[in-house]
């Protein structure tokens, strides 16, 4: 057992990062609902987890229905939104771990303060830009909301009734009709291993 270990009473992330061999960072992967964002976040997230780091998949389904369930889609519940999942995204990036959040974020100024919260935390915030022409995503509505939007039974749908303000300078920009899941997931790992977030 080792003997000359003092133990600081407040961990700093970079004793973190040594005794768990690993740099945290948030993936902010935003677009128009259907685009294609939490499918390819699920495939990172198996990708990295397979590769032994700790990765952990932000979406609508753990945050919508938990902590963010008291939030609907005004321009203000969806500011409220990304502020508490900037925040959580935050905390996971800070214990070291890939945070990889997917949420349509139509904002600009929303993302641009998770963006902030980052670097004032000193932590990497990579905006990945899942990009889809509106009509491609209409035409996949793997859950029939576009259609529901379009016909006014569904109020505030981003790309129909609400806007979506798309990234100017994202880290990255994947357009998911042009390129498989597969291949998207493998753009951000490899992003990853070029930036020395995660070995190569
Ligand atoms: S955000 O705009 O606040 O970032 P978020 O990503 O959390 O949105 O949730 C979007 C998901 O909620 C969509 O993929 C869709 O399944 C569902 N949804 C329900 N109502 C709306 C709406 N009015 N606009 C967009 N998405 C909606």
């Amino acid at each position: 057992m080792a003997t000359n270990i003092t133990w600081h009473p407040n961990l700093t992330y970079d004793e973190r990062k040594q005794l768990r061999n690993q740099d945290g960072c948030t993936i902010w992967l935003t677009g128009l609902s259907a685009s294609g964002k939490s499918t390819i976040a699920c495939a990172l997230e198996q990708k990295l987890l397979n590769k032994k780091l700790s990765a952990y998949r932000l979406d609508g389904d753990n945050i919508r229905f938990g902590l963010n369930k008291d939030l609907g889609f005004t321009e203000e519940d969806r500011n409220e939104n990304i502020r508490r999942i900037s925040e959580v995204s935050r905390l996971f990036a800070d214990a070291c771990t890939i945070s990889i959040s997917s949420f349509i974020s139509p904002y600009k100024a929303d993302r641009n303060r998770a963006r902030e919260l980052h670097k004032e935390a000193g932590l990497k915030f990579i905006e990945v830009f899942v990009d889809v022409p509106l009509d491609i995503a209409e035409k996949r509505d793997p859950k029939g909301l576009y259609k529901k939007a379009r016909e006014g039974i569904i109020k505030e749908f981003t790309g129909i009734s609400a806007p979506y303000e798309a990234p100017e300078s994202p880290e990255l920009h994947l357009k998911t009709h042009l390129k498989s899941v597969e291949e998207c997931a493998d753009d951000i790992y490899n992003y990853l291993v070029k930036e020395l977030i995660i070995p190569a």
